[in-house]
């Protein structure tokens, strides 16, 4: 039930129109009983004092003219009454899935990685489309459908006992069997229905990684593997389906011929009733022309209860979403970085454990402002986990990372990341244009400016050179561009944002060696200080560096500068030899 209070209290200003549709669903019920009552009156009043003298007596055709008129007037109104009330349910439920998306949106951006590798993207799909649908369908239909059902039997009995209470009784008897079979329908279909919405997500999920991964697929040949794989989450989905559909069927007969027990009901006893003068021709007709009013709700009611399961299993995926909270957020008292960021970092004795594994472990290193650092290891070494710690991905599981000397955990979160620039080991480009690409950090930015980073990061040669120049749209993820291409345009985006400290992780590594020094170079001399972390795997890109830094298995082994490292035993010195083919050794040593 705290589903349905969640989203009562996600209701917001609408409250009140919600509660105003609500009451007139309550109305329309009672309403909807008046077509009978009105043409069993005229049963009384017109026909059967017709019948009983033959003749039309003084008056009456007047009256069947008023009580026809009464009729039309009345449906009339109940139309006109039911149109704004949808209209009502329909821009409340709208308004609410507007902003609970919107919502919900807005805290996955926030999210720190520890959530999108715990959540699977076609699974966060399913929550943003599926059930988002699920709550809105509750909003307007199936509350208010549970509403109509109760206030038309409600409201059926009542007149049913006014009229006849021995008739009224008889029709009723059966009712009890018909919630109880409904409410027995309900409780065993709600696993079902949580399993089925895993299916679901089970089944986006094969589909979004198919799609995805579409070039690996088809460069292994894998296609009739990926086929059977969907099929096996679809064929699960489907019968999951198939269970929660049987289940009804299961149950469905006997509520049916239960329902229609009632009309039979009506015809025997009512009949009996009518033959030996108990009830007049009206009242017959009044139970005959209601029997829908209690069996349509009974029938209705298991469906709708069950739907109202499908809700709570779809809720609470959302308010799940709704409340997860990155652990990586901005302090309270967090402080802005006092003008230009100076790009001094510092590692203090830092220690980082993700999912139980110890990634990095006493790591203590000091970067001044404008230093080039070239990181290199061995891969899984810890690498992108250390320059990861530094615009916060992740926070360090002991010591420090300081910038400009203060505790970056400190510093505003955007604050801090605004004065970093990234180019991460995987290349990520959005399906938009070169340009919009480039300038992502700031979509303000003039049309030099991003020509300018363009021209350094050796962009601009290959960019001139397609269809469009910069306005052409790359496809989702960079597809129709070289690896090297796609890196020399995330590495244009990192500087374009004009970073205090630039981190590239091997971004570089799928350039042609030419192009590599001819970045080095503009690297170098960009005009505004900024300090480079550069994690490489050549070491043609971690000579020219002030100050190499090797990590091995977690923990710094050697730091220095090119001449110190390459005549010292280790790793950058095999390394060395290795990508020199030896040569050098003779020279060096
Ligand atoms: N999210 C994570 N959860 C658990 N282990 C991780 C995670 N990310 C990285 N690792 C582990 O940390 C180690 C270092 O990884 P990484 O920093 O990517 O290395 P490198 O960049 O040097 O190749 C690896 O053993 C990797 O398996
Ligand atoms: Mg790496």
């Amino acid at each position: 039930m705290f589903q349905l209070r969640w989203v009562w209290a996600r209701l917001g200003g609408s409250h009140k129109r919600y509660l105003f549709a609500l009451v007139s669903t309550a109305l329309l019920a009672v309403m909807a009983l008046g077509n009978s009552i009105i043409t069993a009156n005229i049963m009384d009043t017109v026909f059967r004092p017709l019948q009983e003298s033959g003749t039309a007596g003084p008056g009456i055709s007047g009256h069947l003219q008023v009580m026809v008129a009464v009729l039309v007037g009345f449906t009339l109104l109940r139309t006109g009454f039911g149109y704004f009330t949808n209209l009502t349910y329909e821009n409340i439920s709208q308004k609410l899935i507007y902003e609970l998306r919107r919502d919900l949106y807005k805290n996955m951006q926030e999210q720190d990685q520890a959530f999108y590798s715990a959540y699977r993207t076609g699974d966060l799909m399913t929550r943003l489309t599926g059930d988002m649908d699920m709550i809105r369908h509750t909003v307007c239909f199936i509350l208010r459908q549970l509403i109509h059902c109760i206030v038309l039997f409600t409201t059926t009995t009542i007149t049913f006992f006014a009229a006849d209470w021995l008739l009224a009784l008889c029709m009723l008897a059966v009712t009890p069997f018909i919630f109880l079979l409904t409410f027995l329908f309900s409780r065993q279909v709600h696993p079902l229905y949580v399993d089925l919405r895993e299916k679901l997500s089970g089944l986006n999920t094969a589909a979004q990684e198919n799609i995805a991964g579409n070039r690996v697929v088809r460069a292994f040949a894998r296609e009739g593997y990926e086929i059977e794989r969907f099929d096996e989450k679809n064929r699960a989905y489907k019968e999951a389906n198939k269970k929660a559909s049987l289940l009804w069927l299961r149950y469905s007969p006997y509520i049916e011929t239960l329902s229609q027990s009632l009309s039979i009901a009506v015809l025997l006893v009512g009949g009996i009733f009518l033959i030996n003068g108990r009830i007049t021709i009206g009242t017959f007709t009044m139970f005959n022309g209601l029997t829908w009013t209690l069996s349509e709700p009974m029938r209705s009611l298991g469906v709708y209860l069950n739907d109202l399961q499908r809700f709570f299993a779809s809720a609470g995926k959302i308010i799940e979403l709704y409340y997860s909270k990155s652990t990586i957020v901005s302090r309270p008292d967090a402080v802005m970085p006092q003008g230009r960021v100076k790009g001094r970092v510092e590692f203090k004795d830092v220690g980082l454990k993700l999912r139980g594994t110890q990634v990095l472990s006493h790591i203590d290193l000091k970067i001044e402002p404008g230093e080039t650092v070239a990181i290199m290891g061995p891969t899984g070494a810890g690498k992108t986990s250390l320059i990861g710690l530094i615009p916060r991905f992740a926070d360090p599981t002991a010591g420090q990372v300081e910038l400009d000397g203060v505790p970056i955990r400190r510093y505003d979160l955007k604050a801090l990341r605004s004065s970093i620039g990234i180019a991460t080991q995987d290349v990520f480009l959005f399906s938009d244009t070169v340009d919009g690409n480039i300038a992502y950090g700031d979509s303000g930015m003039p049309e030099e400016e991003v020509e300018r980073f363009a021209q350094i990061a050796d962009v601009a040669g290959f960019a001139e050179k397609l269809p469009q120049g910069y306005d052409t749209v790359i496809g989702e993820r960079g597809t129709g561009l070289s690896g090297g291409q796609k890196q020399r345009i995330a590495l244009a985006r990192a500087l374009a944002v004009k970073p205090s400290v630039l981190i590239l992780d091997d971004t570089t590594s799928a350039v042609d060696l030419e192009t590599e020094k001819y970045i080095q170079e503009q690297l170098a001399g960009l005009d505004f200080p900024c300090t480079k972390i550069i994690v490489a795997q050549r070491i043609s890109t971690a000579k020219r560096a002030d100050k190499i830094v090797v990590i091995e298995d977690g923990s710094i082994t050697e730091v220095g500068t090119h001449e110190e490292l390459s005549q010292k035993p280790g790793y950058y010195r095999e390394v060395f030899l290795l990508q020199n083919g030896g040569e050098e050794e003779r020279q060096v040593g």
